[in-house]
């Protein structure tokens, strides 16, 4: 172990007329500082993750999260992007600036705000994560994408439409217990199972409840070393962090295998040198249902073309044996791209430290898992947290 999270904050979730993405920085900024019990000085380096690409015209970020106290003023700050992978990024740069010793206390803000575009404009920015020589003429955005590996998928193992509406089912179920999130409000399995005028097919067999929304949010982080973070309030230490990127065309690759991810899980749990069920709970990259169907594999947690297992016998809900998104997951806590992976880490260390929001906290949370992916499993990231003691 050489890293740990010692401070937290996380905003609410949904369309937040008003704020921008310099007010929702600064807050998450000055509170995570509160929360860890330091001063804005004893902030040696900060990183900013933000995808942008469009969502607003303030495309230079880093500087932002200085204007959260005077103090912060000089102290290098640099924005990071790596797609809907862009928080995790951001605090796998914190963590290798704590390794390579050039910082005791690291503050990692991830942030976006998406909704001043309505739905078609904020595709239109996030298809820019796809191979945009081949791929970005796709129609529906991002969701064209994930139509396109749904379909491949349902072609493959057959249809799994019920599996995917039971995903979406039990992420709603899970986002009524999230203040944090987006949408609190549970969705009928019919409503999600079947197309309506409220649910239209959106990209392929992919429905409206079957994607995650467009979202703004911020979440952010302190890090700091093992040493000094044994003398500090809620320590939750990192495990295991590893990145594992892949071509980025899909035509290079059996897209629906999701070998990346499957490596980055492989590669996290051989190093914490822990099995798959040893973890109490994973949050897991739900931009959309059919992503998660396919994580369940690459997590190994069934064969491939059997994911639909987890969710049929309950494996993943809650009370089931490896809850999979207790917070709601993108699905219902919302996707802000920039601010997603920072959230993950937030909704984990929370379950990690006993202090999640009422009906939130799990009963019992010892080691969780963290999977963040940027496009069509291109950037993967998982971590592996667990409280210092
Ligand atoms: N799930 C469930 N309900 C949703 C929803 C979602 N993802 N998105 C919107 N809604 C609801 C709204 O709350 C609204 O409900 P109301 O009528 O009760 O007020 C209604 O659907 C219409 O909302 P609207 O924003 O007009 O829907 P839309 O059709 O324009 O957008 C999507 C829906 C799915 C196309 C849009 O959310 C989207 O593009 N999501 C994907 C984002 C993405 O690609 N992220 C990156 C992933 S890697």
């Amino acid at each position: 172990m050489t890293a740990c999270i010692v401070g937290w904050s996380h905003g609410k979730f949904g369309k937040l007329d008003g704020e921008t993405s310099e007010s929702l920085i600064v807050k998450a900024a000055t509170e995570a500082i509160a929360h860890a019990g330091i001063e804005p000085k004893d902030v040696d380096v900060i990183y900013v993750g933000n995808m942008n690409g469009g969502f607003v015209r303030q495309e230079f970020h880093s500087s932002l999260a200085l204007q959260a106290h005077p103090d912060l003023r000089f102290k290098p700050s640099t924005r990071v992007e790596n797609a809907c992978a862009t928080g995790s990024a951001a605090i796998h740069m914190g963590l290798n600036t704590l390794a390579a010793g050039k910082a005791r206390f690291v503050l990692v803000v991830g942030v976006e705000k998406m909704t001043e575009l309505n739905s078609a404009q904020a595709g239109e920015v996030l298809i820019k994560a796809s191979y945009v020589a081949e791929e970005a003429n796709i129609e529906a955005g991002f969701a064209g994408i994930f139509g396109k590996i749904t379909s491949a998928y349902f072609q493959r193992y057959g249809d799994k439409s019920d599996a995917l509406a039971k995903i979406a089912v039990k992420a709603h179920k899970n986002g009524v217990k999230n203040p944090f999130a987006h949408f609190q409000k549970e969705f009928a399995y019919e409503f999600c199972r079947n197309p309506s005028d409220k649910n239209p097919f959106v990209a392929g067999p992919l429905k409206r409840t079957d994607c995650s929304p467009v979202t703004d949010g911020a979440a952010a982080v302190i890090l700091t070393d093992v040493t000094t973070a044994l003398g500090m309030k809620q320590v939750i230490a990192f495990r295991a962090a590893e990145q594992v990127n892949d071509f980025l065309p899909m035509s290079k690759r059996d897209i629906i295998k999701f070998e990346g991810p499957a490596l980055a899980w492989k590669r996290a749990l051989t190093s914490a040198r822990l099995d798959l069920l040893d973890l109490s709970f994973v949050e897991s990259h739900d931009c959309f249902t059919s992503a998660e169907l396919i994580e369940y594999e690459a997590m190994g947690l069934t064969a491939p073309g059997e994911g639909e297992r987890a969710i049929h016998e309950g494996w993943v809900e809650r009370d089931g044996k490896l809850p999979v998104n207790v917070s709601g997951g993108l699905k219902a806590k919302g996707h802000p791209v920039g601010a997603t992976g920072v959230s993950m880490h937030v909704m984990s260390a929370m379950q990690l430290s006993g202090t999640a929001p009422g009906a939130l906290q799990l009963p019992k949370a010892r080691i969780g898992g963290v999977f963040n992916m940027g496009g069509a499993a291109v950037a993967n990231y998982v971590s592996i947290l667990e409280p210092l003691r």
